[in-house]
């Protein structure tokens, strides 16, 4: 990285594909970014600078935060604010920012779930942390079972009529209020964007009805953890590497690590190899395939490993009979403890 603040690259647009959500007008990048993990307060700042600007180099409009990420929370959020502010808030109008608010946030009734109370007073605060007037998206983070989804619902509307977000988005949430929170949001007259859901070749609940419900209500799909956070990548096939997210994070342990994960997973990496790829780029293609899904949000360490990622679209695409190959392998729940 040579300027400071940093200047894209021209031909940042030459190879990137881009695809509309669902039947709505934004356009994402096939790989977007995500910054639940590595770009908290314990990250070194010039290595999240440097992932984040050579995203946007290969073509990555996209950035997905929320209130919690970090650690500690809100962390992510300030940190990309600081070098959305030095390097790339001249380029406002060519990206695409999501934030989120959902999941435990503060102490007290109104820091966590999803009333509207909680919902429209994090939205202040994120864009008040990252530096911003507006975000592009903003999720309802997961679904609360004791407000009224419409409570819910009409804090996203607000949010999208107040200016403070572009679209709205939901997460984690089932087939059946997936479509009741379309049609709530569509009476309201903003529609749902896009449905943010967990999927990979180790996670496949959206295949059982969620991704019906999202071509039924022409809602987009961005999936998280394609990669089921390193476990469909050779990361840890030959042990745990120092510094790898198994190291350092609470959401993945060394248990999950089993005889039958390493099993599997040497299968896909058989079948990765006899491609010429690696196996985060099988699991991108896979998560890709068909089309249903229209971007898949990945997290990185380091500018290598996003770019082996984005390479994975400009591999040809599975065969059915490649598909089928991968299928044995591709076990539900295979990384779970
Ligand atoms: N809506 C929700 O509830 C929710 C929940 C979770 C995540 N998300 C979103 O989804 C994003 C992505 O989630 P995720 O980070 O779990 O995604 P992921 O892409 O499945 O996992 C990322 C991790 O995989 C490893 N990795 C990535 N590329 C690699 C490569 N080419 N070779 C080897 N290892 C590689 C890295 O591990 P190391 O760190 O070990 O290098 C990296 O930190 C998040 O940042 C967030 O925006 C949303």
């Amino acid at each position: 990285m040579t300027h400071d603040p940093h200047v894209a690259d021209d031909a940042r647009y030459e190879t990137m594909d881009y695809r509309r959500c669902g039947r709505w007008g934004l356009r994402l990048p096939r790989i977007s970014l995500g910054l639940w993990q590595n770009f908290g307060g314990h990250h070194p700042l010039d290595r999240q600078r440097e992932i984040i600007l050579a995203a946007f180099d290969m073509g990555i409009t996209h950035y997905d935060l929320a209130n919690n990420y970090g650690p500690p929370p809100g962390s992510a959020e300030t940190n990309f604010g600081g070098i959305f502010a030095r390097d790339l808030a001249r380029y406002r109008d060519e990206i695409v920012v999501s934030t989120k608010a959902g999941y435990y946030m503060h102490p007290g009734p109104y820091g966590d779930w999803g009333s509207r109370k909680y919902l429209l007073s994090s939205l202040d605060a994120s864009l008040a942390r990252m530096g911003l007037d507006y975000v592009d998206v903003f999720y309802h983070h997961r679904p609360d079972p004791d407000t009224p989804i419409e409570e819910s619902m009409m804090a996203l509307d607000q949010a999208v009529r107040s200016g403070k977000a572009l679209y709205a988005g939901i997460s984690n949430y089932g087939p059946e209020a997936t479509v009741e929170a379309a049609r709530i949001l569509r009476e309201l007259g903003t529609p749902l964007l896009i449905h943010q859901f967990k999927y990979s070749m180790y996670e496949r609940t959206a295949e059982d009805g969620l991704l019906d419900a999202l071509d039924q209500v022409g809602a987009g799909s961005i999936v998280f953890s394609p990669l089921a956070q390193g476990m469909l990548t050779d990361r840890y096939l030959a042990g745990i590497p120092e510094g790898s997210r198994i190291t350092h994070s609470q959401f993945l342990h060394e248990r999950q690590v089993t005889e039958t994960y390493l099993e599997r997973t040497r299968a896909l990496n058989r079948i990765a190899a006899g491609r010429g790829q690696s196996l985060a780029q099988l699991a991108l293609q896979w998560v890709l395939r068909g089309g249903r899904v229209t971007s898949a949000l990945v997290g990185a360490s380091s500018v290598d490993q996003l770019r082996t990622n984005v390479a994975a679209l400009n591999v040809p695409e599975l065969t059915a009979q490649e598909i089928a190959a991968i299928d044995p392998h591709a076990v539900h729940g295979t990384h779970y403890a």
